[in-house]
């Protein structure tokens, strides 16, 4: 592995190997051991947008495994716009052993890689969120002691979130349907490339503007936001259109009895996802939460430690 930028990129048995380092991880943590992986090892994280949990964990990830990361905020660096972003990245490449970079167009987190010497991490991009996936790949593991098999049903907007779930659904054998009103859906090329994982996997890949149809027999339920960052022009027009695509106490009710809600978080309560919901027993919304950190510590060691663990 040399860069983290999809999960596409990954085959199944990379994914494996991450999600077995991040448990291993999880239960050093757990104990109080976490191993120095890391010592002296650096992670500069460039944002272009807000964040709680993609910062946070980064950070504490880095310093539980005895290694620091810094904080580079949208304004102080102008990502091509103080400085080109090539340069950018072969200027980190000299100071630090890693990037992480949160971003608008997906093809930056691409030029930085290219152009870096070091690997680079996409945390968060408008194409995908493969740190994400990844967490709640590690969710729906520890929740089902399983992944193959299972029926993931993503309810709401056709957007990063949704692609890198895809990916990961599809490359690991699990069921995947999608609900999106019309013009909301996922790209064709990530249905093209899902469609692939799934008949390499075994999985089926669906797609309706049905919530309750996609919904039905799912063991997760998981939404996201309507608006995502870097399109709250369309905020309104959006608030109009996705109300049907709620997902409430009535919508889970058509899935399996033991469905788990998923949400990556920040959420809009009482638009795509209600309090009763987010709060109720079906919620695993901060287990997938914490898993950030314990899956960014396995992309980081993956990345930076190369005899493995
Ligand atoms: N889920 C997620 O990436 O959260 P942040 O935007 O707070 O990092
Ligand atoms: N789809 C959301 C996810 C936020 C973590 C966004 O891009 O804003």
């Amino acid at each position: 592995m040399e860069h983290f930028l999809s999960l596409a990129d990954l085959s199944a048995d990379d994914i494996q190997r991450l999600l077995d380092l991040a448990i291993e991880l999880k239960q050093e943590w757990r104990q109080g051991g976490n191993r120095p992986l890391l010592a002296n090892k650096t992670l500069a994280m460039i944002f272009q947008k807000p964040s709680l949990r993609t910062r946070v964990s980064f950070d504490m990830a880095m310093l539980h495994l005895g290694g620091h990361a810094l904080y580079l905020s949208p304004d102080e660096i102008g990502l091509g716009k103080r400085e080109s972003i090539a340069d950018i990245a072969r200027v980190l490449s000299r100071y630090v052993d890693a990037i992480m970079a949160r971003v608008f167009a997906h093809a930056h987190v691409v030029e930085l890689a290219r152009a870096a010497s070091v690997p680079v991490i996409n945390g968060l991009s408008d194409y995908s969120h493969p740190c994400q996936g990844l967490a709640d790949l590690l969710t729906i593991f520890e929740t089902f002691g399983r992944l193959r098999g299972l029926k993931l049903a993503y309810v709401g907007d056709g957007n990063n979130v949704a692609t890198s779930l895809l990916f990961g659904a599809t490359r690991m054998g699990m069921d995947f349907a999608i609900a999106s009103p019309a013009g909301y859906h996922l790209p064709g090329e990530v249905m093209r490339l899902g469609r692939d994982f799934a008949a390499a996997s075994g999985s089926r890949l669906t797609e309706t503007e049905d919530p309750v149809e996609a919904v039905t027999a799912a063991h997760i339920v998981y939404t996201d936001t309507w608006t995502s960052m870097g399109q709250e022009a369309e905020a309104q027009e959006r608030l109009r259109i996705f109300p049907p695509y709620q997902v409430n106490a009535e919508l889970i009710a058509h899935a399996r009895p033991e469905v788990r809600v998923m949400h990556c978080l920040p959420a809009h309560r009482g638009q795509e996802i209600t309090d009763e919901v987010a709060d109720g027993p079906h919620s695993i919304l901060f287990d997938q939460a914490e898993n950030r950190l314990h899956a960014q510590k396995a992309i980081l060691v993956r990345l930076l430690v190369h005899e493995g663990t």
